[in-house]
């Protein structure tokens, strides 16, 4: 029997316990261990679920302390699930120890933590992937066939949300909370990820350039932090690629989370969600087509659409951890990189610091750049 991937995951709240039982619906990996500082995420049963961890998976080990599952536990790879904003120091240390990470996002709090995560990752043997499901969805494969065909052009112009609705003591906004702040803090143009990703993958140059505005708090709700209900930035690229970014803090309606348009130099390509009506629309001058067609928007990347198990997401998790564990089997390079990652996630810090300034432009360095600084101009 060929040889299982053993799998340790770190951080077992909402989303490291969807992502750990998804794991297992994998025939080639084997959830050895699991980590928390709160052990009753594993021995209880927890919001969304039907029972305990501890009762589903009796053969993984649970730890408390996450040294001694990497220093114990034999794995292969480590999926990092703690909040949003302490990703880089589960990361960092499994990279030293030759583990394989699958890190969510953000990859990185700061720009400290960008140069420490990527020293880490030069040294190790071990690949470190971005877990950035949206990349995985249908709009993001369409978007990069139109562009492969030269349907699009050139990209020179594009929008992006991530709008999540947040209604003060809903039963879901309580359950999102209970494992930690993180939620609270974040500051919204930080959470990044989801929109830039998939744009990203048909613009080869970084992001450059930001500006970067937020409205301010507008709420007297007593578990609220006091940051900005909404924050809207601008970014270029050094050629002038323009794209513009909207992020929510506090939003009361349900008007639907991911939203892109896309406008090339032969074409033009847009998903548009408001919540139950998700739809992909495009036009491409170069089959003199100046009617927009329109397609599904839902997530299901298409080459999953027959496979039952192809859950998570609308299908996009199942897809991620599928391409993660081929290259894991294979020893191939991580299907997004942490250079990918970065490219995504470190605009939001710079953005943030923009904000702060008033809308100063700032310009955006990578850890890959010769004038690189943890220190922002
Ligand atoms: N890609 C997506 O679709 C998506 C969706 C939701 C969340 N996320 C990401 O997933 C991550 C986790 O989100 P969540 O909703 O599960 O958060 P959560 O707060 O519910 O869970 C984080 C868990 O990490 C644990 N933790 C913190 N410090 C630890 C330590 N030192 N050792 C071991 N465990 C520790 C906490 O106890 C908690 O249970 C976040 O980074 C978030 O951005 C991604």
């Amino acid at each position: 029997m060929e040889k299982k991937i053993r799998v340790g995951v770190v951080g077992l709240g909402h989303r490291g316990r969807e992502l750990l039982k998804l794991s297992a619906t994998f025939d080639c990996v084997e959830i050895v261990a699991a980590c928390d500082i709160r052990p009753v995420n594993w021995y209880e049963q927890q919001w969304l679920s039907t029972s305990p961890l501890s009762d589903m998976f009796p053969e993984t080990t649970f730890y408390e302390s996450y040294d001694k599952m990497l220093n114990e536990a034999g794995l292969d790879v480590v999926i990092v699930e703690t909040g949003a904003d302490i990703h880089a120091e589960f990361c960092i240390k499994a990279l030293e120890k030759d583990i394989n990470v699958l890190s969510d996002i953000p990859n990185v709090a700061s720009l400290k933590e960008a140069e420490l995560l990527w020293n880490a990752a030069q040294k190790s043997e071990a690949i470190i992937s971005t877990g950035a499901n949206p990349n995985y969805q249908k709009f993001t494969f369409l978007l990069n066939e139109f562009y492969d065909k030269g349907l699009l052009g050139k990209p020179y112009c594009m929008e992006a949300e991530y709008i999540h609705w947040s209604l003060a003591g809903s039963a879901e906004r309580k359950h999102l909370n209970e494992n930690g702040d993180w939620r609270k803090l974040l500051i919204p143009i930080r959470y990044c990820t989801h929109s830039l990703g998939p744009l990203l993958t048909i613009v080869h140059e970084e992001l450059r350039y930001v500006s970067c505005f937020g409205t301010g708090y507008h709420s007297d709700e007593p578990d609220s932090i006091r940051k900005d209900d909404m924050m809207c930035a601008q970014f270029r690229t050094e050629s002038g690629v323009v794209v513009r970014l909207m992020r929510n803090g506090r939003c009361r309606a349900k008007i639907g989370h991911h939203n892109y348009r896309v406008f090339g130099t032969e074409g033009y390509m847009e998903r548009v969600e408001r919540m139950d009506k998700m739809v992909i629309r495009y036009n491409s001058m170069k089959e003199l087509d100046t009617d927009l067609k329109e397609t599904g928007g839902e997530y299901m990347p298409p080459a999953y659409a027959d496979n039952e198990k192809a859950v998570g997401h609308g299908g996009m998790d199942y897809a991620m951890l599928d391409y993660f564990y081929k290259a894991i089997a294979a020893g191939d390079a991580p299907p997004i990189s942490l250079k990918q990652g970065f490219e995504m996630t470190l605009p939001g810090i710079y953005a943030e610091e923009s904000a702060k300034r008033n809308g100063q432009v700032l310009r955006m360095k990578y850890p890959w750049d010769e004038d690189w600084s943890t220190e922002i101009e």
